[in-house]
């Protein structure tokens, strides 16, 4: 059974999805996103509590006009684990939900049981790339998010699934469409200025579980398999097939290698 739950988190009200039973699995999204991303493994995972926040600024969770960094997100997941009555939990991340699990394993280390990276990277933005950033923040600013779905959509979605799967195109499209601005303008901000994560890799040691589509353009497997190197005792997965959205594009392949990793950490 699913059910929407909201948090209050400070000045944002967020909205929750909660599936299942068992131990707490947080699922947490990408950019220019939400929790919808997740629809497979919300219904896929079994004998877990799925939680699957709309992070603040995005889906169904209020829309704050600044304030965004990665350490808000962060404490959010906090406010979201403390409402579930969830000590810790499995923490999954995508993309930019990795980077705020970085965030979440400095701030907060003794929420995270597990960990699962999902098309995401340690790394933290070139010069040019924040350059990019504050120029997506502009074209949001002057023509809204259908502009930036524009943009990214052609690296969101891995070309086997642009070719062959145009409901996948067509919901990520969705998501990134209706992604009201002022969040989007916040998460191009709270990127831009997340810290190197780099360090942290080493001193991770919860069990970790890479996961990288092969076609992802944005983050792509030589960074996930690298990311898993450093990682002590981290599993690898790369997703034929898929790009940066590798849950939402193979979820055949992903939500079974996300089960058995849970299933084995006892
Ligand atoms: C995401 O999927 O969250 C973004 O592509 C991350 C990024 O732009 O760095």
């Amino acid at each position: 059974m699913h059910t929407v739950v909201r948090v209050e988190a400070g000045d944002a009200n967020l909205a929750v999805q909660v599936a299942g039973t068992g131990a707490p699995l947080l699922l947490v999204h990408g950019f220019p996103l939400d929790r919808s991303m997740w629809r497979n493994q919300l219904e896929g995972i079994g004998g877990w509590t799925c939680i699957a926040p709309d992070l603040r600024g995005a889906g169904e969770s209020t829309v704050p006009r600044d304030g965004y960094s990665m350490a808000r997100y962060a404490d959010d997941l906090v406010l979201v684990l403390d409402a579930m009555g969830a000590g810790t939990a499995v923490c999954c991340g995508l993309s930019m939900g990795g980077y705020i699990l970085f965030e979440l394993l400095r701030r907060h280390p003794t929420r995270v049981r597990a960990l699962i990276l999902s098309d995401t990277k340690a790394e933290p933005d070139t010069p040019e790339g924040k350059r990019g950033r504050d120029d997506l923040a502009q074209v949001a600013r002057r023509e809204g998010s259908g502009a930036v779905a524009d943009r990214l959509l052609p690296k969101l979605v891995g070309r086997s699934t642009a070719a062959r799967e145009p409901a996948i195109v067509a919901a990520v499209r969705d998501m990134a469409v209706r992604s009201p601005v002022d969040g989007v303008v916040g998460a191009l901000g709270a990127m831009r200025d997340r810290p190197d994560s780099t360090p942290l890799l080493g001193q991770i040691r919860v069990p970790s579980l890479v996961l990288v589509g092969a076609e992802d353009e944005i983050t792509p497997p030589a960074i996930g398999r690298g990311m898993a190197d450093r990682i002590s005792g981290a599993r690898y997965l790369e997703v034929a097939g898929a790009g940066h959205m590798a849950p939402l594009e193979r979820p055949g392949v992903v939500t079974p290698a996300i089960s058995e990793f849970l299933g084995g950490l006892g």
